[in-house]
């Protein structure tokens, strides 16, 4: 029996700038399992996440380009419709790196099983999946977060960013969070209780914002915007401050590379230390973040926002709309 199958490609590379509507295509191909790829899979939730933009570009990766014309990947959560491997029966919850298309066909080994949980099974592609992941291990790992501290977080009212600023709040920190539209600013203040939070878009000039609101300096850095916010947030740095380099988002699709950093003298006068960090080098340590992450969202002690976009056509404005700050909380398609 073959099904169609509908997926998300990539016309051309995207070197520089934003992404356009134009740059993807639906396309649509018959499906049928085989000896090899013995499983059929419907796709019920796709992740949206900024390192795709990476993909989009021939330039050299932690992970290679998307190819032209054919599926785009991402993580997924599914459901098996049909299956001839001992391992996997029909209506099995699975996560697979087989998103942006509807419908696919692969190996057991492609699948990892899910278990049924007592929240929404998309939760398993936000605080219980790589971008919780994400923010646990940055903030305790390589960020090396203590109570009582301070810690400036950038787009904050994005999956990780919120997440980090929960945790921290939990573990009795002080938390400034920086975000880019009024109403996420609400959120954060008036739901996730941060310390301070501001519209950076609304700041004329950061370096005096910083010094304004928070005179006694940072701990803790955690970035996810890079460039020129990376460059004023050094100035507040504490003496032995920490920054966590997590993304880059606001040079993802600069039209020029900028200048870089002009005040390295202040990491040396302060002594900082400034660490980068992929999550997938960390695969093997989810403990003890499922342990704890449960229970935090158990307790109401962490809470999440989605932005939902239905249907696999709407996959590609979902992306744009990402790379726009549109979300509130994690970008999701749902099937
Ligand atoms: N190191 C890792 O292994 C790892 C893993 C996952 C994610 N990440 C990184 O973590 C960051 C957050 O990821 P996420 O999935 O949680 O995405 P997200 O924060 O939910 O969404 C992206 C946000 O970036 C902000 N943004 C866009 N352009 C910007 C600009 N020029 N300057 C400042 N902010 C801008 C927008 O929010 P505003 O409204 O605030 O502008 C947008 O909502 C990204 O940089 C991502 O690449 C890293």
């Amino acid at each position: 029996m073959s099904v169609v199958s509908k997926y998300v490609s990539l016309k051309n590379y995207i070197p520089i700038g934003l992404p356009k509507e134009t740059d993807f295509e639906i396309k649509s191909k018959e499906i049928s399992i085989n000896d090899e790829k013995n499983i059929l899979v419907s796709n019920s939730w796709i992740s949206v996440d900024p390192y795709m933009r990476a993909r989009m570009t021939e330039r050299k990766n932690y992970k290679p380009p998307f190819k032209i014309g054919e599926e785009m990947e991402g993580y997924a959560i599914g459901k098996v419709e049909l299956s001839n491997d001992k391992d996997f029966s029909v209506g099995d919850l699975v996560f697979s790196s087989l998103g942006m298309r509807d419908k696919f066909i692969c190996s057991s080994d492609e699948l990892k099983k899910l278990k049924p949980i007592d929240m929404p099974i998309q939760s398993y592609l936000g605080p219980l999946g790589m971008t919780g992941h994400t923010a646990y291990i940055g903030l305790f790992k390589h960020g090396e977060l203590k109570s009582g501290q301070t810690i400036l977080v950038s787009s904050a009212g994005g999956s990780v960013g919120s997440t980090v600023c929960q945790i921290a709040k939990n573990l009795g920190c002080k938390v400034i969070a920086s975000t880019g539209s009024d109403e996420k600013v609400d959120w954060l203040k008036n739901e996730l209780k941060v310390d301070h939070a501001f519209n950076y878009k609304k700041v004329k000039n950061l370096i005096l914002h910083f010094k304004e609101i928070c005179p006694d300096g940072f701990d803790l850095y955690f970035d996810n915007v890079g460039g020129d916010f990376l460059e004023s947030a050094i100035f507040q740095m504490k003496t032995y401050g920490r920054i966590v380099i997590c993304g880059r988002i606001s040079q993802m699709n600069a039209t020029n590379p900028g200048s870089g950093l002009k005040n390295m003298a202040y990491v040396l006068v302060k002594r900082l230390t400034i660490k980068g960090f992929l999550i997938f080098d960390h695969d093997n340590e989810r403990e003890p973040f499922e342990t704890e992450m449960s229970k935090w969202l158990a307790d109401g002690k962490i809470k999440f926002k989605e932005t939902i976009y239905e249907g696999i056509e709407n996959a590609p404005k979902s992306f744009i709309d990402l790379l726009n700050g549109k979300n509130i909380g994690k970008m999701l398609v749902k099937i």
